[in-house]
């Protein structure tokens, strides 16, 4: 697509993306797929990452997510570029898309609640450092209000100090709004896309990007801080929401209402909507408790605490449902759960993703191995080693489990292939991510090998009770108490 009408500066041809995780490498996909001739190079510290984006095989690219091996596919190698060469892409760039980790703080002013933003500082560095000509540089990352103006001041006294007038800066932002398992599909059609910004020359030219597939009517431009805080605001009501609807599924259990009539009934009111209503385990994943953190840090930050408190209720019910689930199971098997198996089903925070972070399953699985619970624990994705760093050492062997016997014993856990063996010998079979396997489960043939009274604890809703056939075997379902 020629830019014409633009000034020669930005007629845009070579972009870098800063960071190949979750958003950086199928952002960038898309944008290959969908924009020829434009040359594009992710770039990563971690070279096992990148090793893995170039892996022929494209089943083992770093990131399952549906529809990313065929847009590779269609572009690596051809306009779309994995490597560390960091420094060396930047200064090919006319753009620079900073997609890097923005954890939240773990330590020092703000620990546990702001955002750790020395990876974004030390890509700003690098902008610096490397950029040559004229350079726009996009926040994509979702980053704290007022990030933009952090890292312009880092581009500016950088090129100032090398006396470097050569070099200019643009900086927008422009959130990425992809939820995982449908990032391609959002990526290929977004309800918007959002570019915040004060130099319209630079906004307009990475619109133009955008047009080869979205229409213009969707391209919101806002002003920088407005953009920043829309991506923490729409993180935060979706969080809302899920939040909003499983502090009511523990009241339709206490009721006798059913929670997936509750949301169908009301998610049919126009005004309402029916996304994000479906009652579940709590909601993980790496942006709403980061982003709603953020937004609670900052709030304080600028004195308003209301604003703060609000926000931080999302988090405590959040919190209070996975604990609500997890007392639910050793309660119901008798108040005792020591040395009695449990199978897990589904470890990833939702289903058609690898990723964890933030997952329910964590947080529960801990908590039954705290109780002294022997867990077997199923994912059709997350790999063994990742869900062995998630619950760490304490509880992955049996030897250490054995050592402690006598004395305040904790559990052990072993991770399955198949999804059958969570239920030999099993006192409860617990779901906690939606996978579609778990649906079409053989119930009456698979309950017959656990141990009675046992007990599935369905925290998806996934099992429609129509199916669910067993003689011997009692069900619990999120949201609609006990049924036998
Ligand atoms: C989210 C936002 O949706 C996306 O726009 C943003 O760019 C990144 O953060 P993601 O974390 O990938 O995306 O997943 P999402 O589909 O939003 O689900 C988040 C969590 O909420 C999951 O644990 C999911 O299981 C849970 N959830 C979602 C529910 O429990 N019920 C629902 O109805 C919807
Ligand atoms: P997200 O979900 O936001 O995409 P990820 O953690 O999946 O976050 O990916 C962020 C990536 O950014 C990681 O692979 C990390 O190695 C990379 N990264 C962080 N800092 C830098 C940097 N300064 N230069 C290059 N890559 C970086």
């Amino acid at each position: 697509m020629v830019q014409e009408d633009y000034p020669r500066r930005f007629m845009i041809k070579n972009i870098c993306c800063i960071g190949a995780g979750y958003v950086g490498g199928p952002t960038m996909s898309v944008i290959a797929d969908r924009c020829p001739h434009l040359n594009i190079n992710v770039v990563d510290l971690n070279k096992k990452r990148i090793e893995a984006w170039n892996s022929k095989d494209l089943t083992k690219l770093p990131i399952f997510e549906p529809g990313l091996d065929e847009v590779v596919g269609n572009t690596r190698g051809k306009n779309l570029f994995f490597s560390t060469n960091v420094g060396e892409s930047i200064k090919k760039a006319d753009m620079v898309f900073i997609s890097v980790n923005t954890p939240t703080k773990s330590r020092g002013i703000g620990s546990g609640e702001a955002s750790d933003l020395r990876w974004v500082e030390s890509c700003a560095r690098d902008v610096a450092k490397y950029a040559e000509g004229h350079t726009i540089v996009i926040e994509k990352s979702t980053l704290p209000v007022k990030t933009a103006a952090t890292i312009k001041s880092i581009l500016n006294s950088v090129k100032n100090s090398f006396k470097d007038t050569e070099k200019s800066f643009a900086v927008l932002s422009n959130p990425e709004f992809l939820a995982e398992g449908t990032a391609i599909s959002d990526l290929e059609n977004p309800d918007r896309v959002l570019i915040g910004g004060e130099d319209q020359d630079a906004i307009e030219a990475l619109a133009n990007i955008y047009k080869s597939w979205i229409v213009d009517e969707k391209i919101i431009r806002t002003n920088l801080w407005s953009s920043e805080l829309s991506k923490l605001a729409a993180n935060a009501f979706l969080a809302q929401r899920v939040s909003s609807i499983n502090s009511l599924s523990a009241f339709c259990e206490e009721t006798g209402a059913n929670i997936d009539e509750v949301s169908k009934a009301i998610g049919l009111d126009k005004r309402i909507g029916d996304k994000f209503l479906k009652a579940g385990p709590g909601f993980g994943g790496s942006c709403f408790k980061k982003d709603i953190l953020n937004l609670v840090y900052l709030s304080r930050s600028l004195g308003l605490d209301e604003v703060a408190d609000y926000w931080e209720s999302v988090l405590q019910i959040n919190n209070w449902q996975q604990k609500r689930i997890y007392k639910k199971i050793v309660s119901t098997l008798f108040g005792n759960i020591s040395n009695k198996q449990i199978g897990i089903l589904g470890f990833a925070f939702k289903s058609n993703t690898n990723d964890f972070r933030e997952s329910p399953a964590i947080s529960i699985c801990r908590d039954l191995l705290e109780e002294g619970a022997i867990l077997k624990i199923h994912d059709p994705k997350v790999e063994a080693k990742d869900i062995e760093k998630a619950l760490e050492n304490e509880f992955s062997d049996i030897d250490n489990c054995n050592n402690k016997k006598g004395r305040d014993q904790c559990g052990y856990f072993v991770v399955e292939k198949e999804i059958e063996k969570t239920f030999y010998d099993s006192h409860a079979v617990v779901i906690l991510t939606e996978w579609e396997e778990y649906k079409i489960i053989d119930w009456e043939n698979f309950t017959k090998n656990m141990i009675a009274p046992s007990w599935i604890f369905d925290t998806r809703n996934v099992i429609d009770q129509s199916d669910f056939k067993s003689n011997n075997c009692n069900i619990w379902k999120i949201g609609n108490g006990i049924k036998n």
